[in-house]
């Protein structure tokens, strides 16, 4: 058994500890907000936070983060700033790496509470969207920024 604190829940999960942990984190937590792009670390569709930094959750092995905070999209309240500030800006087109684009973008702003558009494009760069919504995410990150 592996013990996980998921979204300031306590889990025990029955899993080897290798196992990736974007697969636990849906199919045993029913956690479906995460997604798989690429499997390789290379997408950043499946992004979580992992004791407050992003995590590509499809090479992170669950075992590596048992005991840790880990936070997924579901976590993050509908009232997020950055979570209003996608919508406001209307970013999503297919909408599939927007969760992973936004966990990410919640990491840059607890870092960086007023991004410059370097910070933004360095931040962000791992999150690859392929409706190119990029502009978008970059003027929604400074809504969400204030
Ligand atoms: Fe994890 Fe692409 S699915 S980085």
């Amino acid at each position: 058994m592996i013990a996980l604190n998921v979204n300031g829940k306590a889990y025990q999960v029955d899993v080897e500890p290798d196992v990736p942990l974007l697969w636990v984190i849906r199919e045993q937590l029913k956690l479906t907000g995460t997604k798989f792009g690429c499997g390789e670390g290379l997408c950043g569709a499946c992004t979580v936070h992992v004791n407050g930094e992003p995590a590509r959750s499809c090479i992170t092995p669950v075992g590596d983060v048992a005991g840790k905070k880990i936070v997924t999209i579901e976590g993050i309240p509908a009232g997020h700033a950055v979570k209003k500030a996608w919508l406001a800006e209307e970013v999503s087109q297919c909408g599939y790496c927007q969760p992973g684009q936004v966990m990410s973008a919640v990491a840059l702003l607890k870092k960086h509470p007023k991004p410059t558009d370097g910070d933004i494009d360095s931040a962000m760069s791992g999150n690859i969207c392929r409706c190119g919504t990029y502009p978008r995410i970059r003027t929604a990150i400074h809504r969400a920024a204030g």
